[in-house]
């Protein structure tokens, strides 16, 4: 218990805590962390046990509504998002506008966005459950779009005989000429890809999602700035930056120590992608079960690729550096998803919208969180820094 009238009372007192590194924005029961333990639990389930056991959709409901489903809520819930699964024809549209190297991020937060434009009456709170499954069953159709477009495809219909991990790489694999059946293993390790990225409280872009949304901006409009703001490479973006740093290490000869060193020096610029974390002091508990499937899936799936080599070496030359020891930076989630998406032949540029797909649930969940409290609009204060008062200086004499 946080005695918020207290906190509005002290409202005159400002705190600055650049980055937010120890100022709660809310209270929630969604999402626990122990960034010293590397615990992560949502709604107080512990993650390792909900990717051995559960399914993307299982959790999302969870997350929104606060208990595992019962067999009638998770069949309730699975047919809506079938039943929403398409988008409105028009919108195909809207794809022929981009061009053809458009990353797929831009896209996806655009057609988000817009489709506030087919369902405007979202801003009333007996449509919000409608439009949360809406939401998650029209964005994997419209990644999966956005893929379609960059590859001049032809876009492929969802099928409703299909789950939800096996209609999307339905949706991205599938091409009229051919044959498509869904490989489970793939189905199996997409489904926990997603739930592994499903939340993680107060991250950039579901802080973001909740700013938005405090100004009762509606769903879709939200969710779009949360996409925005998971683009970033030191957000969500690391999965894909992580990718091309081990390319380039591959490329370079494989020479770890060597990149190890440059991400010590600050005059550099560059960081190890997909090491550190604002909570986690210690391994990132999505990353010790992502290593451990990497290993698994690509030796079912008969893949030897040589960026997991190259990603284990990395981690362990780093582990042994003091620079990295000293300030307890252990890689993150973004580490190994990549190579995991790269086995299913999701292109780099993809692997933010996969994150976004995965995340989508949890941004939700914070979104409702934040209406059902009718929360007030979020609104930080600053420290201003600039100059002091002086007069305005005519054009002639400046
Ligand atoms: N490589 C090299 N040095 C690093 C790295 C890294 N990946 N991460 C942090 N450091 C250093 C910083 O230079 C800083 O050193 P200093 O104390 O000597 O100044 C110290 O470690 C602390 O780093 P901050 O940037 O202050 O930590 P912050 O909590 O602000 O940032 C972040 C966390 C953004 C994740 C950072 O570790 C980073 O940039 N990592 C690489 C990008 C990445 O993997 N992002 C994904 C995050 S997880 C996610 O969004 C799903």
């Amino acid at each position: 218990g946080v005695d918020i009238g207290k906190l509005r009372a002290q409202s005159a007192a400002i705190t600055l805590d650049p980055g937010f590194t120890s100022t709660g924005a809310c209270e929630s029961k969604i999402c626990f962390i122990d960034g010293e333990k590397g615990i992560l639990r949502y709604r107080g389930y512990p993650i390792e046990q909900l990717a051995e056991k559960s399914d993307f959709v299982e959790v999302a409901w969870l997350l929104l509504y606060g208990e595992l489903p019962n067999a009638d809520q998770l069949k309730k819930f699975r047919g809506q998002l079938t039943y929403h699964s398409m988008i409105h024809e028009d919108m195909k549209k809207f794809f022929e506008g981009f061009p053809n190297n458009a990353h797929p991020m831009a896209i996806l937060s655009a057609m988000v966005a817009s489709l506030s434009t087919y369902y405007p009456e979202s801003e009333t709170e007996e449509h919000h459950d409608e439009n949360i499954a809406r939401l998650i069953a029209k964005v994997r159709t419209l990644a999966t779009y956005a893929y379609k477009k960059s590859i001049g495809q032809p876009l492929t219909y969802p099928q409703n005989k299909l789950r939800y991990a096996e209609n999307f790489l339905h949706m991205m694999f599938a091409v009229p000429c051919e044959e498509y059946t869904v490989n489970p293993i793939m189905a199996k390790a997409l489904n926990m890809l997603l739930i592994l990225h499903a939340d993680h409280e107060q991250n950039c872009s579901t802080s973001t999602v909740r700013m938005v949304g405090s100004s009762r901006a509606n769903i879709f409009a939200s969710i779009s700035a949360g996409i925005c703001a998971l683009w970033g490479p030191l957000h969500g973006g690391a999965n894909q930056a992580v990718l091309e740093m081990l390319e380039m290490i591959e490329n370079d000869g494989g020479d770890y120590k060597k990149w190890v060193q440059k991400a010590k020096d600050k005059d550099d610029g560059f960081r190890l992608m997909g090491f550190g974390h604002r909570v986690y002091k210690n391994f990132d508990p999505r990353a010790t079960i992502l290593r451990k499937m990497c290993e698994e899936v690509l030796a079912e799936l008969h893949i030897d690729d040589p960026l997991l080599q190259i990603a284990e070496n990395l981690e362990k030359v780093a582990l042994e550096d003091e620079y990295f020891v000293s300030r307890k930076l252990y890689p993150n989630v973004d580490f190994y998803s990549g190579i995991l998406y790269r086995a299913m032949g999701i292109p780099t540029n993809m692997f933010t919208v996969m994150f976004s797909i995965g995340r989508l649930p949890g941004w939700l969940a914070h979104w409702k969180e934040l209406r059902d409290e009718d929360s007030r609009i979020y609104r930080p204060r600053q420290v201003y820094t600039g100059a002091t008062e002086r007069d305005y200086v005519p054009m002639e004499n400046r």
